[in-house]
């Protein structure tokens, strides 16, 4: 495989680069020790600023299998962050301890701005609302093993489809493969951003946007659940408005093909019942298990190449435009250079991708 410095946006990889990792993360499985010292001697840094269960263990449980060894926090408030310490000098310091990094944080662009200083290569495990491209990579291998395929599949997306970083890179994705539809399933508060669409369309795909799950079910072949993204809301009225829309129950499961088979990210609040759990199509918990396997893949595929850093900003630097984006990374990290994409009458932040008119 090619050298891949950092891994910010799904897009960073080729669709053949996702399918190499995907393929080496069925090998690991099916032969896990044969990989059991391949990273002896190195080190995982794990910068946790949002919590997190499946990303952060998954992260660290891969790299141990591998027999590397792993540091870090996953609670800022431990940390010299705490004392005020800029995401720039937490980066230097830690990605001189590690030779991989894996962040999570609440704003957007938080890896591309760590990525700028980092002597080692970042992975992003979530920034904000934005983007997740580790865990694209488990749903396109659970897809691989329990459908058999990436491509010719109708997707349905349901619930935070604006705020869930895990819905955003997945559609990326799976733009790129031949054939596939994606129903997008949201309040009109809670839809896809026009970023994402615009993706979809360039990419050739089609896409058709719904209110309800009843409408969208039988026509899927796989199902993508999200929860509603509660830390995100500006306030707890707004949330309350949006919760408890949608609820995939056993009655529910009816109406959909018997080969569609579920999805989630995880954690669950209660968009699915429990019931549901029982269903032979669930297939939420071996998502969460394949998480860890390509994860394995991608610290292999990562970690020894060596590690050049190479420019990561795209745009122009225009540090007397500001990002329209309250949650922009640029708004709390005063140094970072403000760099935009023009595109037509378009400026796109080079960091969070928010789109600002001319
Ligand atoms: C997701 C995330 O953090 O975006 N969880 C995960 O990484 N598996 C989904 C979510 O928090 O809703």
């Amino acid at each position: 495989m090619t050298k891949i410095p950092h891994l910010i946006d799904i897009n960073d990889f080729t669709s053949d680069q996702w399918c190499s990792i995907i393929s080496l993360a069925h090998e690991i499985m099916s032969a896990p020790m044969v990989y059991a010292g391949a990273c002896r001697g190195k080190i995982m840094g794990t910068l946790f600023y949002e919590p997190s269960t499946r990303t952060q263990m998954s992260f660290q449980t891969a790299m141990l299998r591998l027999g590397g060894g792993i540091s870090g926090f996953d609670n800022p408030s431990n940390s010299s962050v705490a004392k005020g310490e800029n995401l720039k000098d937490t980066t230097k310091i830690v990605s001189g301890y590690s030779d991989i990094l894996v962040m999570r944080h609440p704003l957007e662009g938080s890896s591309k701005a760590a990525a700028l200083t980092a002597d080692c290569p970042v992975i992003n495990a979530g920034d904000g609302g934005h983007m997740h491209p580790t865990q694209t990579l488990t749903d396109l291998l659970t897809l691989r093993e329990e459908k058999g395929t990436l491509s010719g599949l109708t997707v349905g997306f349901c619930g935070d489809l604006k705020n869930g970083r895990t819905v955003h890179s997945l559609l990326k994705a799976l733009s790129c493969f031949d054939g596939n539809k994606f129903i997008l399933v949201s309040t009109k508060e809670l839809k896809v951003p026009e970023y994402i669409k615009d993706y979809i369309t360039a990419a050739g795909k089609e896409y058709v946007e719904y209110l309800t799950l009843e409408e969208a079910l039988p026509h899927l072949d796989v199902l993508y659940m999200t929860r509603i993204q509660r830390e995100r809301f500006g306030s707890p009225e707004e949330y309350d408005r949006q919760k408890n829309v949608y609820c995939l129950d056993a009655a529910k499961m009816k109406l959909a093909p018997a080969d569609m088979i579920v999805l989630h990210p995880l954690p669950r609040v209660d968009e699915i019942a429990v019931e549901v759990d029982d269903d032979r199509r669930a297939a939420y918990f071996k998502q969460a298990n394949y998480g860890m396997y390509v994860r394995m893949a991608l610290i292999l595929c990562m970690i020894d190449y060596g590690f050049e850093s190479k420019p990561l900003l795209k745009g122009t630097v225009m540090n007397d435009v500001c990002c329209t984006n309250p949650k922009c990374i640029t708004h709390t990290e005063k140094y970072l250079p403000h760099s935009f994409i023009k595109t037509g009458s378009v400026l796109v932040c080079d960091y969070c991708d928010e789109r600002i008119s001319l």
